[in-house]
């Protein structure tokens, strides 16, 4: 097959959200390929707004693939939690590949359930993903509660802290490991130990900078892949992460993503957290594709050399 001819000279419009962050993009066609100044626009939206929304595209898995690679190298998943439909796509789903309806008690359904809390993609790797791709194949209807993605922006989060709070979590990390997910619901297979060596646990900085952002910081606490915080005495640690978890939830921090079928969301997982809104799995069906952007280095801590080194000693 031929490849289609890119999206030169194409008029879109990069229209920000009546919200705390986010854009929405109108008259791109993600399924071809964008020229460079459009995939420079595009780059751009991503750096200022961290959340792109693009409408009804009709979009192949290749093609997914494709749009996302223009952004960079993708994630692949070694961990092996039956979730993947290639090794570059996770079949987000309580419907199974073969498209039948799983149900709430299946296993695949309790995995999205770990989607639930607020987290980043990867936490849990060295390098966690930078950003990810979600195609909606099948969505809620109208008049279906729930089902939704919400995001959360951690800019925000980190500078509604009191000046107290911030200079406590400077120094700190917090412990990410996969497991940790997976041991929260019983049904779960436990991790074998090929799943362990693959993915140990890991330390990130509890304040992030953003590479993008000249380096501002914002919180980097998860809820699905720990809940410990290196160094700290195991109950106060937990206590911290607690007291953080529930400061991240607040409303004045959050965009709600209603799904419509063909949206592709794409999202920046340096400096917004996610969850899925619970909705009832026996009823609906709910079918996304997510292809995931790998992230270009370790998470920088604000005592990281590339933050020094831009600051006279
Ligand atoms: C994910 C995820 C959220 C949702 O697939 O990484 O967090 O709303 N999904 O399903
Ligand atoms: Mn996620």
């Amino acid at each position: 097959m031929s490849k289609p001819a890119p999206n030169v000279d194409v008029a879109f419009e990069i229209r920000p959200l009546d919200a705390p962050f986010g854009a929405e993009i109108f008259g791109l066609d993600t399924a071809t390929p964008l020229d460079d100044q459009t995939l420079q626009s595009i780059r751009r939206a991503f750096e200022e707004h961290h959340l792109l929304v693009f409408r009804d595209q009709v979009l192949q898995p290749d093609e997914q693939v494709a749009f996302t690679e223009q952004f960079g190298e993708l994630e692949l998943f070694p961990e092996a939690d039956k979730t993947k439909d290639a090794p570059k796509i996770y079949h987000v789903a309580n419907v199974s590949t073969t498209g039948e309806l799983l149900g709430a008690k299946h296993v695949q359904s309790i995995y999205q359930q770990v989607n639930a809390r607020w987290h980043t993609d990867s936490s849990y790797r060295p390098i966690p993903s930078l950003g990810s791709v979600m195609y909606g194949v099948e969505v809620l209807p109208d008049d279906a509660e729930g089902g939704e993605t919400e995001f959360a922006n951690m800019f925000a989060a980190y500078e509604g802290l009191a000046d107290g709070m911030k200079h406590t979590l400077e120094p700190l990390y917090m412990v990410h490991y996969y497991e940790f997910g997976r041991r929260l619901y019983r049904e779960l297979p436990p991790v074998s130990h090929e799943e362990k060596s693959l993915v140990p646990p890991v330390c990130h900085p509890v304040v992030r900078v953003h590479p993008d952002r000249s380096y501002r910081r914002s919180l980097f606490i998860t809820t699905n892949a720990g809940n410990e915080i290196g160094g700290m005495d195991l109950g106060a640690g937990q206590a911290l992460h607690r007291e953080l978890a529930e400061h991240v939830s607040a409303p004045a921090f959050r965009v709600t993503h209603r799904w419509r079928r063909n949206d592709l969301v794409m999202w920046d997982n340096r400096c917004l957290l996610h969850r899925a809104a619970g909705y009832d799995m026996d009823r609906y069906r709910r079918v996304f594709r997510r292809t995931t952007l790998a992230g270009s280095g370790p998470v920088l801590g604000p005592f990281s050399n590339a933050i020094r080194d831009r600051q006279p000693r």
